[in-house]
């Protein structure tokens, strides 16, 4: 069982296969992109006791010449030390300009593989096997790489596009329920900002989902890379577009400052933030009541939570005005217009519209 799709971006388009028990087919797709025979396998010591030794062996196999290198688990790894010791294992292990590297991990180690890979000896090759759902259906594709900064995440990077994305959906077996889910929170946003069928199919489809059967986890991760490409491709760089793909992470993002990072995942707050913004949208009129319904109900049958922390509604106005999107004091925010569309929307007079919605979407309040 296997589905491939095409990233259009020009002379740095790439594949992406998606399928069950495909792993071993990873040599061969690498040798079809002309990916360099030495391989740096970045990895972490979760993943890699789980994976490594496979991947090793099927490069072996296809004739690469593979060698591991560990960085610590953890977002609080993802840093500008850790990209130094993975410099260091490059230079000391001989890796020259004819090499590549390949993350197989989750969206810690591929965006940090990912910059290194930009950015070591002036740019190699890079490939991703990332093996958690966040990182299939959003991190793995689309060419962000970057690591944190003390004083904000993701302020060090690149865009530095993949010459591969191999997924292999069996990898999400031993990923830990609570992070598989994380995951379908951004499958959810897909179906929200871009596909009301696909947001239909998931309603009918998500228990099929949680029990990780292979055809629904092959397509629900298809349609959410197709989705993504196809805005990439427009807009790469996020010019503006791409933006959308930020839906329901503003108020996400507040959550996780708030509550503090690692204490909830980033897909529960995109989950939360979804909800909040989809009662902004039928407040303003570009949705209809049932619409938030439905959102709430699928992200509540998929376990995902859809209440606000109770924290105090001050204390997030202040973290939604230190947002990147913040531009003379308005707040730009991706609102969907019914299911299935969306768009960027300026919000001038933030608390007064906003106060509400953080008042009946918390915990605790009244439905
Ligand atoms: P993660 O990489 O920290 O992985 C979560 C946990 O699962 C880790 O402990 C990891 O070791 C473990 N794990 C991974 N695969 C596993 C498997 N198959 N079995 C068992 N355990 C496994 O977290 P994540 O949610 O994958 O990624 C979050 C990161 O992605 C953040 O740093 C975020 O900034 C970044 N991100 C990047 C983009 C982008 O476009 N580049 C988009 C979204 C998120
Ligand atoms: N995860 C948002 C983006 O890749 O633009």
């Amino acid at each position: 069982m296997m589905t491939s799709l095409n990233v259009g971006l020009g002379e740095r388009s790439y594949p992406i296969h998606i399928g069950s028990g495909i792993l071993p087919l990873l040599g061969e797709s690498l040798a079809a992109v002309c990916f360099p025979r030495r391989v740096a396998v970045v990895t972490n010591p979760t993943v890699g006791p789980l994976y490594a030794e496979r991947v090793l062996g099927i490069l072996r196999q296809a004739g690469f010449s593979p060698a591991e290198i560990l960085i610590p688990d953890g977002e609080e790894y993802k840093t500008l030390d850790t990209l130094n010791a993975v410099f260091d294992a490059l230079i000391r292990q001989g890796f020259d300009r004819g090499c590549g590297i390949l993350a197989l991990g989750g969206g810690v180690v591929g965006d940090l593989a990912g910059f290194a890979a930009a950015t070591y000896l002036r740019g190699v090759p890079f490939a991703q096997v990332p093996t958690t759902l966040l990182a299939q259906v959003d991190s793995s594709v689309g060419g962000k790489t970057g690591v944190n900064h003390p004083l904000g995440k993701n302020l060090i990077g690149a865009f530095y596009q993949p010459r591969l994305v191999h997924i292999d959906v069996d990898t999400l077996v031993t990923l830990p329920p609570r992070e598989f889910r994380a995951g379908l929170a951004e499958v959810v946003k897909y179906g929200v900002i871009r596909d009301a069928e696909f947001f239909a199919w998931l309603e009918q489809q998500g228990p099929d989902l949680l029990e990780l059967k292979p055809a629904a986890l092959i397509k629900s991760v298809a349609i959410s890379c197709q989705i993504k490409a196809d805005i990439v491709e427009v807009d790469e760089k996020e010019g503006g577009l791409r933006a959308v793909l930020n839906f329901g992470h503003t108020l996400g993002h507040a959550v996780e400052l708030l509550s503090g990072y690692g204490s909830v995942r980033h897909g529960e707050a995109v989950a939360m933030g979804m909800v909040a913004a989809a009662a902004l949208s039928e407040s303003l009129g570009l949705a209809a009541m049932g619409d938030l319904h439905r959102i709430e109900n699928l992200l509540r049958a998929l376990s995902l939570p859809v209440r606000l922390p109770p924290h105090a509604p001050e204390a997030y106005l202040e973290a939604l005005m230190r947002d990147k999107k913040v531009k003379d004091g308005s707040l730009n925010l991706i609102l969907n217009r019914g299911i299935g569309d969306c768009e960027v929307r300026k919000v001038p007079d933030l608390a007064r519209v906003i106060l509400p919605i953080l008042q009946s979407y918390q915990e605790g309040a009244r439905a």
